[in-house]
């Protein structure tokens, strides 16, 4: 799926290419300036160093750049060099060994070892020795076909140019990579888009002595033609050539076993940024080179090895403009809005650029051709700017210094611990009085760990925000139901089940109350200690007349910082407003202290089977004020287990084997009618 989306999108960016390079160079007419020209051709290029299957005869690759040169000799491989097939995840893999045990008609009754090699992403080169001595080197060419750079190769440490060693076949092509270390790429990047681009380039200089100047490092890795090898195994021979001088990459491993593999991956996907070469994968070959016989070859690539492909995670693209967002606590959040770009199969148009500070230490602007960051599920990010690329007319940007949503003044508080100034600006309106705030606060109201109205989500706070239904979080116990079903998006049935949702939860602890308001600085914790402290919603409010903010500070985890925000949330009208409104549309159920002696004390429960006219919180709760508590598991620490509608059937097994009291619903709740 992902790779045929990926596939349209190069051949539409290659259809975009040829007809620029069209206006560009038949008609001398550019239709798009140059920042934009290269933003496409480097993505291009990116997707097909990314995706190794995206070919294209029109692509920049091969049109521009480094054709086959004339300024080195052709010259045929003696065996040809192939490319590998690609994997991406580990259904990729179980097919491919799923194939390799068909073809060796073993129905997984042999376990195969790998030679796992992390897969550097430089240009290969395949070396012939002759009686120990170094004496051409071809680039890969067409893989049957590769230039003659010997004498570029000749300037690289790392490539042996005579091996004693008796055990050295007389006659034998070492391959390998050619790659620049990310270090010594620093001091090249202002020529080159990328360590590959560079390593490739240099290799391919007219004269050796340019190439000399670079720090060009060779990995060994296989080998093509050879005479005398007497070797059974790829990590043998990997053990020999590190025995006869060449340099092999440290973090090869042998590996047995799928999940395993995946391990191995993971681990080094983690270790990737921090170094000093560049990877795109790993490739996994047969261990055993009696089995790669056997396997034999597909047209291009063998039936033996298959690179297991990183996820790409960045891109180049260009900021069309820059949004100030702002969250449910005030805070100004600039997001950079790029020219959409497909980054590891996901297209992404929004990057986040953090804070103010930020966009001035990068010197972040609009038009700026950027590196952009995707990985795992953080939020697209900004690496760096291409100054190169920069328009001579772009400017600074600023950064506002009032609220975009509501006029209000920002600031950048002072920290007290850090003793510094924040790095986020903030909208001092107090919540419900800037129009963004008060969306972000209503969709924190609704959201599963606050409210956690079902099917209340951020779309439909919006859509209600606009249609002028909801406004305070009180609204939402005073729908409009009527008014709700005649719009867009809307019939009965949803209708009745967003009152369906919207009534189950008109009675809420007062601990989740206190979470809902969205208070600064007042997260899940916090509430907690404070719905403990004060025991009720008629006290919180009694708070904002009695002025006892201070009492709070006797509550243990509640600090300064706590207390002033409870304060200005108190001492605000449309706040107190939307207590006393809530306070009469539902019902805040007060705080009952756990007693540390109660009925249950140091007894455990479980749950299994849905409880009737009871929800599993509210169980939770009931016996947790009793002085019990529930675990997860059945074991010898478990005293009850508690059985409801469709009980899970080993649970109960479980627990008769452990002789661990079972009790059905009713003689739980008896058990506690006695406490009451
Ligand atoms: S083995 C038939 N081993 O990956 C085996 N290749 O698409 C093919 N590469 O052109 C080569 N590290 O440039 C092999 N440890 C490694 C490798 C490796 C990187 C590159 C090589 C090749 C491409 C295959």
């Amino acid at each position: 799926m992902i790779r045929k989306k990926i596939e349209k999108e190069y051949n539409e960016k290659i259809k975009e290419i040829t007809k620029l390079n069209k206006f560009y160079y038949e008609k001398n007419n550019p239709i798009v300036d140059d920042s934009e020209y290269d933003i496409l051709k480097r993505n291009i290029l990116e997707l097909e160093s990314k995706y190794s299957y995206l070919k294209s005869k029109n692509s920049p690759s091969v049109t521009v750049g480094f054709k086959p040169s004339k300024n080195f000799r052709k010259a045929p491989h003696r065996v040809p060099m192939l490319s590998l097939a690609n994997a991406f995840d580990q259904d990729d893999l179980s097919n491919f060994e799923k194939k390799i045990m068909n073809y060796l008609n073993q129905k997984n009754r042999i376990e195969i070892e790998y030679s796992a090699e992390p897969k550097i992403d430089g240009i290969s080169a395949s070396l012939s020795y002759k009686n120990g001595n170094f004496i051409t080197g071809l680039s890969r060419g067409d893989g049957k076909e590769g230039e003659d750079i010997t004498e570029n190769l000749k300037t690289i440490n790392d490539i042996p140019q005579k091996i004693l060693s008796k055990d050295f076949p007389n006659d034998i092509d070492v391959r390998g990579e050619i790659f620049i270390q990310n270090n010594d790429f620093k001091k090249l990047s202002d020529k080159f888009a990328n360590p590959r681009n560079a390593a490739s380039g240099s290799l391919r200089q007219k004269d050796s002595l340019e190439t000399k100047k670079i720090p060009l490092k060779f990995i060994a890795y296989t080998f093509g033609y050879e005479k005398g090898l007497k070797i059974t195994k790829q990590s043998e021979f990997l053990k020999k050539l590190k025995e006869w001088g060449f340099k092999t990459n440290p973090l090869n491993k042998t590996i047995t076993g799928i999940e395993n593999l995946m391990k191995n991956y993971k681990e080094i996907e983690n270790k990737r940024e921090s170094l000093n070469f560049d990877i795109d994968g790993i490739v996994y070959k047969i261990n055993d080179f009696k089995l790669q016989k056997r396997l034999g070859n597909i047209t291009n690539s063998p039936r033996w090895a298959i690179a297991h492909k990183f996820s790409a995670n960045n891109g180049v693209s260009k900021i069309e403009n820059i949004e100030i967002q702002i969250g449910r606590t005030g805070a100004l959040t600039p997001v950079a809005k790029i020219k959409p770009i497909n980054i590891g199969g996901v297209v992404v148009s929004n990057a986040t650029l953090h804070n103010e500070e930020e966009i001035i230490r990068k010197d972040i602007r609009i038009g700026d051709t950027v590196l952009i960051e995707r990985a795992g599920d953080v939020i697209p990010h900004v690496i760096s700017v291409d100054l190169k690329l920069r328009n001579k007319e772009s400017k600074k940007f600023i950064f506002p210094s009032k609220c975009p949503s509501c006029g209000s003044k920002t600031v950048k508080e002072y920290n007290s611990i850090t003793k510094k100034e924040d790095a986020v600006r903030r909208c001092i309106s107090e919540g419900f009085e800037c129009e963004k705030i008060a969306i972000e606060k209503i969709k924190h109201f609704v959201s599963k760990e606050a409210f956690n109205i079902d099917g209340f989500g951020k779309k439909i706070v919006e859509n209600f925000w606009k249609k002028n239904l909801v406004r305070l979080p009180q609204n939402i116990f005073t729908l409009d139901y009527s008014v709700i079903e005649s719009l867009d998006g809307w019939g009965k049935q949803s209708v009745s089940n967003l009152k369906y949702s919207i009534d189950s939860k008109r009675t809420v602890p007062f601990e989740k109350f206190i979470f809902a308001l969205g208070i600064r600085h007042i997260g899940l914790e916090n509430a907690k200690l404070i719905s403990k402290h004060l025991l009720s919603l008629k006290n919180f409010i009694s708070l904002a007349e009695t002025k006892k903010f201070d009492d709070l500070i006797n509550i243990d985890g509640i600090g300064e910082t706590q207390i002033n925000s409870i304060k200005s949330f108190l001492v605000n009208k449309t706040n107190l407003k939307v207590l006393n409104d809530l306070s009469r549309l539902i019902k805040v159920k007060d705080t009952i202290l756990v007693k540390k002696d109660g009925l249950f004390i140091n007894k455990t429960f479980m749950i299994t089977g849905k409880l009737e006219g009871i929800s599993r919180a509210e169980a939770k709760s009931l016996i947790e004020e009793n002085s019990g508590s529930i675990i997860s598991n059945v074991s010898k620490k478990l005293d009850f287990l508690i059985i409801g509608e469709k009980p899970t059937k080993r649970k109960i097994e479980a627990a008769k084997d452990l002789k661990i009291k079972i009790l059905s619903q009713a003689e739980w709740l008896k058990m506690l009618d006695k406490t009451s």
